[in-house]
């Protein structure tokens, strides 16, 4: 368990960013008065303590919904439960979450921003185009699309993107937020697998901090999310999971993505790297070998 010293001086180091620092300490005392005399002792020590009281300022508001959202208690998995009801408990909190605040419920760091979700959700963009995986014949999956930032953000820069989430709710607001983009679709799923979608259907699969419920909800739906992935995928296409999970473990996730992608025959190209200014999510990217789709193509001619 971290300190709120140990936050703040990561805060200070750079390590991570004032909306990141703010939420870690919201998440150690979901007491926003109590956040917001502690980042005001801090004063104006450094640049960070600087940045971190000035956004408390400017967002408040925001802060005192994240305390109270946290304080609803709502976010605690059950413990020993089976996938079904792991899967089911992601829908209630997801289903929850989303009616308090549409940005605060799919990154708890915008602090309920709007903006700074867009930034956060700008530096995702740069990130697949510097990959060169963005462009007008892409197709892609994004599993977990939450209110649709992604599909929203995306949908101009390739052919189409089809978001899929376990949460009612979420896809309603996925669905609001991308009206009239007619390359975006949206579909409720099941949160166990990725029927109907149809083999070899997509370019590109995107998670956006959605794996970490995957993991949550037990290691035998990650490893069956990870052969969906490698059949809806085309031979060669790619798998971009950004966040693994919360366990705050970055060695145990790189052994567990490898071992994943190993498993369901996925090139790991690069396994937990840290390109984000804003948010902290790693990243993990794998391409679908072509071994894996000669022996696919093989099972289901059986
Ligand atoms: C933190 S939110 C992120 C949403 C979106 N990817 C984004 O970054 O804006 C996690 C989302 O994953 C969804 N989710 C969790 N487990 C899932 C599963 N097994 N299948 C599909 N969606 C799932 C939740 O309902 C929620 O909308």
């Amino acid at each position: 368990m971290k300190s709120t010293n140990e936050v703040v001086a990561r805060c200070e180091a750079g390590e991570i960013s004032p909306p990141m620092a703010l939420m870690e300490l919201l998440m150690l005392t979901p007491d926003a008065d109590v956040v917001g005399a502690l980042v005001d002792e801090l004063g104006r020590r450094s640049e960070g303590a600087a940045a971190m009281s000035d956004l408390f300022h400017e967002q408040e508001g925001g802060c005192r919904r994240i305390a109270d959202m946290l304080n609803a208690g709502v976010d605690r998995p059950p413990q020993g439960a089976t996938v079904e009801e792991g899967v089911a408990f992601c829908r209630t909190l997801f289903d929850w979450s989303v009616t308090q605040s549409e940005a605060a419920s799919v990154a708890l760091y915008s602090l309920g921003s709007p903006e700074l979700l867009l930034a956060a959700t700008n530096e995702i963009v740069e990130l697949l185009r510097g990959y060169g995986l963005l462009n007008p014949q892409t197709r892609v999956l994004d599993l977990g699309c939450g209110i649709g930032r992604m599909e929203s953000a995306l949908a101009a820069q390739v052919q189409h993107i089809h978001g899929v989430d376990v949460s009612g709710e979420m896809v309603a607001a996925a669905r609001r937020r991308t009206a009239g983009l007619s390359n975006v679709s949206v579909a409720l799923s099941s949160g166990l697998d990725l029927q109907p979608l149809r083999d070899s259907s997509f370019d590109l699969m995107l998670a956006v901090d959605s794996f970490p419920y995957v993991m949550q909800a037990g290691w035998e739906l990650a490893v069956a999310m990870f052969r969906e992935a490698a059949r809806v995928l085309r031979p060669g296409g790619e798998l971009l999971i950004l966040s693994f999970s919360y366990r705050g473990n970055r060695e145990q996730d790189q052994k567990d993505a490898r071992a994943l992608a190993d498993e369901s025959g996925f090139e790991l190209l690069v396994n937990g790297a840290l390109p984000f200014r804003v948010w902290n999510g790693e990243v993990y990217r794998m391409r679908r070998g072509e071994l894996q789709s000669a022996r696919h193509a093989l099972s289901s001619r059986r």
